[in-house]
């Protein structure tokens, strides 16, 4: 979404629905910082919550409807019987994000009222930085506010998870709800994702974050994000155990040849990626700028050539950052979330990001012939409600 006026958005609401909201939410999107493509075999993470967020205003309307209204460029506004939660396909894909919530809410007894909405924020959306999270999210608060009680923040990222499996197909693993909803400004979230515990890591104050948006998000990364999975699950069968959280390099190697090769690789990402993991942590509390960088470098090398989820978009952002050095400040670069298209995060020492934010966009538009998204964010809180009448930051 591009950014508009945030702070006139009960107005907004009011102009298009003819009452002012009764409640507002905020959830932020996210980076991940190291530990990709591990949540769903129980995995460690470092995700960060971050600045930019899907706002959403909304006021029970009393006729049995939901009128969704949402900002984005090109998104037409719809009507939906509460009745009628269903799956949707084509330009109405990103309802399945509002409606799984819902279906979800409803199926474990919640009623589900009529509900104008507006959604509106500043989180680019399908580049990688868990906008798809921050709508579902976003729209369980809203119904958790509107109707007096609420879950614990694991319950409402696993309902949302089971939203995005049940509604938009997608078999991802929890650690975008949980970074939404769990988030802590000036921190990275550290998730063990075999229970789930989640330890907020500081960041060291002069190291920045640094995103780049490709704009480009190619076909078939779902699929591919489904085959990743099964293949670790297969690699964990050959392995002898129950998820490659289990597996070690030892375990790895002695059974390598009587593997497939590309399971190997696959199991070679997740072991080595989770391995990486506390070593960043150590690095970021030791302020250790050289071990970061390098842990960045490797796990992009890794998703690039053993868990191949990279694209030559990228790469090439990863590359630039790599070969700008220190001397515009950089500490260490990587591609963040899924893959196939969305961004990469580059970590900069703090005062040089927009020299390394124009460096980014000239060399990835004299090689692509348009220009990626590039700013600057920070470890933000997590999703929260205000009232209606709340300023935007
Ligand atoms: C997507 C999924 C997450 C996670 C990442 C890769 O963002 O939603 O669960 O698997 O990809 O780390």
């Amino acid at each position: 979404m591009s950014s508009p006026a945030l702070s006139s958005l009960s107005a907004r609401f009011a102009v298009r629905f003819g009452t002012d909201p009764a409640l507002r939410v905020r959830a932020p999107g996210r980076v991940n910082l190291i530990g990709e493509h591990v949540d769903y075999v129980g995995g460690l993470v470092l995700p960060v919550a971050i600045d930019r967020a899907v706002h959403a205003v909304a006021a029970p309307n009393g006729a049995g409807l939901l009128r969704l209204v949402s900002e984005a460029p090109g998104v037409a506004a719809v009507e939906v019987p509460v009745d009628a939660l269903g799956p949707r396909a084509g330009a109405e894909h990103w309802l399945n994000y509002v409606l799984g919530v819902l279906a979800q809410y409803r199926d474990r007894g919640w009623k589900v009222p009529g509900l104008d909405i507006l959604f509106a924020g500043d989180l680019p959306l399908g580049a990688g930085l868990s906008s798809s999270a921050a709508l579902e999210t976003a729209t369980a608060l809203l119904l958790e506010g509107l109707s007096g009680r609420g879950l614990d923040p694991i319950g409402r990222a696993r309902l949302c998870q089971q939203a995005e499996h049940g509604h938009a197909g997608v078999p991802c693993g929890l650690m975008d709800q949980l970074a939404v909803g769990a988030g802590r400004a000036g921190h990275a979230l550290l998730i063990d994702c075999r229970d789930l515990r989640v330890t907020p890591v500081p960041l060291p104050p002069d190291w920045s974050i640094v995103v780049a948006d490709t704009r480009v998000k190619h076909a078939l990364a779902d699929g591919e994000y489904r085959r990743r999975r099964e293949d670790c699950e297969a690699a964990a069968r050959a392995l002898g155990v129950s998820t490659l959280r289990d597996a070690s390099p030892e375990l790895l190697a002695t059974n390598a040849a009587r593997l497939d090769e590309r399971l190997v690789r696959r199991a070679r990402h997740v072991v080595t990626e989770i391995a990486r993991v506390p070593a960043f942590v150590a690095a970021a509390a030791a302020g250790d700028a050289g071990a970061a960088g390098e842990l960045l470098r490797a796990s992009h090398l890794s998703l690039r050539d053993d868990f191949e989820v990279s694209c030559p978009e990228l790469d090439a952002l990863a590359e630039a950052a790599w070969r700008a050095g220190a001397e515009l400040g950089v500490i260490g670069a990587r591609m963040t979330g899924g893959g196939f298209g969305g961004a990469t995060i580059t970590l900069v020492r703090r005062g040089q990001e927009a020299e390394l934010a124009r460096h980014l966009e000239v060399d990835f538009a004299g090689r692509f012939g348009h220009t990626p998204l590039v700013f600057v964010t920070r470890a933000a809180g997590a999703a929260e409600i205000l009232p209606p009448d709340h300023p935007a930051k």
